[in-house]
């Protein structure tokens, strides 16, 4: 709910349908989850090139990113991390809009926060990817050496050492990052997209797949 009163929805003309059509395929909003180090910024960067080959228009919304400018006034306690999501939700949303096929890719440790996010989405246009790693793996990574500074007290509130991180219920995929190559992983995710995001026929103005 907005805190503004006496503001009043403006409707555009150019729907995110008529986007679409010009795009030449469907948006949606494709949303990485997990641990730091469970790869979803990798795995979101690797899923956008394939797609980004195969002709659609796309954007990376990576967690780290947007803490440089969109969120640069949050840190990492539970309300800022909410309005965090909120924000990147809020940002996805637009993106969608735009017919943009967008892929998000940041811990979003809260069930309700990622709920929130996809109801405010059209049914089937949100679709949560869990990228599943224990935290001993993602410890022993340590790509950004943040668990050692964590161990070391340096940093608090580190997701899964001092801060809870909820996995996902009900997913729409779980990637297990710390079994699957990440050309395997690209795969999984290409497939499981094929069905849902749809290249439009350019003879015919209707609708297939991209398979
Ligand atoms: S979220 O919890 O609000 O979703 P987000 O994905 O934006 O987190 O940012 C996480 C990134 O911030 C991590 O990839 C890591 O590089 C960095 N980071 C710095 N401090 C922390 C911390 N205490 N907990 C988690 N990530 C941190």
């Amino acid at each position: 709910m907005s805190k503004s009163t006496n503001i009043i929805w403006h409707k555009a003309a150019i729907t995110r349908e008529r986007r679409e059509a010009k795009n030449g395929h469907k948006s949606i909003v494709v949303w990485f989850t997990g641990l730091s180090g469970a790869g979803k910024s990798t795995l979101a960067h690797a899923v956008e090139d394939r797609l980004h080959d195969m002709g659609y228009r796309t954007f990376v919304l990576d967690g780290d990113n947007m803490r440089h400018g969109l969120s640069s006034d949050l840190l990492f306690s539970e309300n800022d991390r909410r309005e965090n999501i909120r924000r990147i939700g809020e940002v996805s949303r637009l993106m969608m809009e735009a017919g943009i096929v967008t892929l998000a890719a940041c811990i979003s440790p809260y069930r309700a926060d990622r709920q929130l996010v996809r109801n405010s989405m059209p049914l089937g246009d949100f679709i949560e990817i869990y990228c599943r790693a224990s935290i001993e793996t993602c410890e022993a990574r340590d790509v950004k050496g943040l668990y050692h500074k964590a161990r070391t007290g340096q940093i608090q509130n580190l997701t899964g050492i001092h801060s809870p991180y909820e996995a996902p219920e009900n997913p729409e995929m779980v990637i297990d990052t710390d079994k699957l190559s990440v050309k395997e992983s690209v795969e999984l995710v290409i497939n499981m997209l094929s069905g849902k995001l749809k290249l439009l026929n350019q003879d015919s103005d209707c609708f297939k797949t991209i398979k």
